[in-house]
């Protein structure tokens, strides 16, 4: 047993040491401090409930798995499937008829954007519960020769599949994260769209840019900070109109640039669904005479980053700078070298109407705050496990490992994020190891200043947020 556990250890060290990592160099912090995000004009005419409906059960990926495959494990017990397939809700996947007439399934935008917090599911939260550290490569190989040798005959089921199967394939070896519960969607969406013709969006055998060998992650947003933002995405790289920035999500599926306008004019009911939450509210008591401090304390130190809640609700959409932010900056070296962005401004999003571009900055957008509660870990690389972290950096631990995978136990109400486990040594998977090159939990030193007393009154108040 001992002699395994050793042999064990050598092999995880000697896998470790020979990665070698092809890591974009760290660019420059630019010439200004703080950038503001001027609003672009959205699309408005949409229904959220149609939305709603269209996200969970409509066609706008266009193709997936036949649902004759998978049919009778879901039937047999939905709950377990979405538990093992590492969904936080049943919404998680859609089953929809392609044009061809054929029952297809594949993941909808709930397979991220839906969490769990206290025990319940929240739609818009990220979903922090997901586990991508396995490479997907032989799985996407299986999953395609299964398919293509099962259904050779039957056209309209190979047709049905054959856009999923070669982008999942295509994006399977890029979505490997080091880390537990962040996610790789910038990652998809590179990997994806180097395979479409910017034109037409039609598939090309051949790559149309390179991508580098490092699986960089992000945590994932809340979906109710759209409402204030005139930028998506960490970096600010989404601009433009939204409808076409959020339908980007769903190129996984689409075949063609006619598949995607269809789809994307049922985006505008999405974002209306989008803009229509609520983030949840803090479930436990709350103090509200140390809130008030908290809040005087906030207004001083952090309003004009952040904004103002409450009575009057304002949002200045800032750009930080790296140097002043001084969180981890590979995610904004990431964003600022990607072909993909080359690419997307080309691209049909950017050249048909309404227009959508990227054009990322060299620094960190300062979120809003609401429903903040409920989004641990924090930081946009979910290098942080609590509230009270954030603002105490030399309290941060270098290697965290989550109490509990889910439900309500593993929430600290008094730090506010998760409850966990410090880890020292290397090689639990569930450990969320900040020393890797894209995963630091540095910077944010906002909070340094303040007293433990001060912090206490600050985390009170960012509870009724
Ligand atoms: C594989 C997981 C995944 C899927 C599927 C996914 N997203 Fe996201 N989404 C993310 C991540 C991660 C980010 C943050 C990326 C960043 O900011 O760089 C994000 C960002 C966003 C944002 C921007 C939020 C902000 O505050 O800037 C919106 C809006 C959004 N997604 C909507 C959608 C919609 C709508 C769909 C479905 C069509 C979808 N997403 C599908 C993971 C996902
Ligand atoms: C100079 C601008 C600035 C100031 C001042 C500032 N912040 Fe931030 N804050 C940011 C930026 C930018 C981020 C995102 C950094 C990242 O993800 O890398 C952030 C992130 C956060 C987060 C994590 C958000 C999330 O969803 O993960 C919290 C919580 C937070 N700030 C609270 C505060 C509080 C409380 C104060 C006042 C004590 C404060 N901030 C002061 C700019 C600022």
């Amino acid at each position: 047993m001992k002699k395994q556990l050793i042999f064990l250890v050598i092999a995880t060290l000697v896998v470790a040491c020979s990665r070698t990592y092809d890591i974009p160099p760290t660019v420059e912090s630019p010439e200004w401090t703080y950038k503001t995000i001027e609003a672009y004009p959205q699309l408005t005419a949409g229904d959220p409930d149609s939305g709603f409906y269209y996200l969970t059960a409509g066609a706008y990926l266009g193709t997936g798995l036949p649902y004759d495959l998978l049919k009778k494990q879901i039937e047999r017990n939905e709950e377990r499937f979405v538990k093992n397939s590492g969904l936080a809700s049943e919404y998680g996947f859609a089953v929809f008829e392609t044009e061809q007439g054929v029952k297809v399934m594949n993941g909808t935008c709930f397979s991220c954007h839906a969490g769990k917090v206290n025990g319940e599911i929240v739609l818009g939260l990220g979903n922090a519960l997901n586990d991508n550290q396995a490479n997907l490569k032989i799985p996407a190989t299986l999953m395609n020769w299964r398919v293509r040798s099962k259904y050779r005959k039957d056209t309209a089921t190979i047709v049905s599949f054959d856009d999923f199967g070669k982008y999942f394939k295509h994006m399977a070896p890029y979505i490997e994260t080091d880390n537990p519960g962040v996610s790789p969607a910038a990652r998809i969406a590179e990997a994806c769209m180097r395979f479409r013709d910017p034109v037409d969006l039609t598939y090309t055998p051949e790559p149309q840019y390179d991508v580098r060998e490092y699986n960089l992650a992000s945590d994932i947003p809340a979906l109710w900070h759209m409402q204030k933002k005139n930028a998506l995405y960490y970096t600010a790289v989404g601009r433009g109109d939204f409808t076409k920035l959020l339908f980007q999500a769903s190129v996984l599926g689409i075949r063609d640039s006619t598949a995607a306008r269809r789809a994307q004019e049922k985006f505008v009911h999405i974002a209306a669904w989008i803009q229509s939450l609520e983030p949840p509210e803090y479930p436990e008591t709350i103090d509200s005479q140390l809130a008030e401090q908290g809040a005087a304390i906030f207004e001083e130190k952090c309003e004009k980053c952040h904004g103002t809640y409450g009575e009057t609700e304002t949002y200045p959409n800032k750009v930080i700078a790296l140097e002043k932010i001084g969180t981890d900056p590979l995610y904004a070296s990431y964003a600022a070298e990607t072909q993909i962005v080359d690419w997307y401004n080309k691209s049909w999003f950017a050249v048909s109407e309404p227009q959508s571009w990227f054009e990322p900055e060299q620094g960190y957008i300062a979120p809003p705050l609401d429903g903040i509660w409920a989004t641990a870990p924090y930081l946009h690389n979910g290098s942080v496990p609590t509230i009270y972290e954030v603002l105490n950096s030399n309290a941060r631990p270098k290697k965290w490992k989550r109490a509990k995978q889910s439900e309500a136990e593993d929430y600290d109400w008094q730090k506010v994020g998760w409850k966990y486990e410090k880890k020292n040594a290397g090689g639990v998977s569930m450990t969320y190891d900040t020393t890797l090159p894209g995963y630091g939990n540095q910077g944010h030193t906002f909070g340094d200043q303040l007293t433990d007393e001060q912090r206490w009154a600050v985390i009170e108040y960012l509870k009724t947020l």
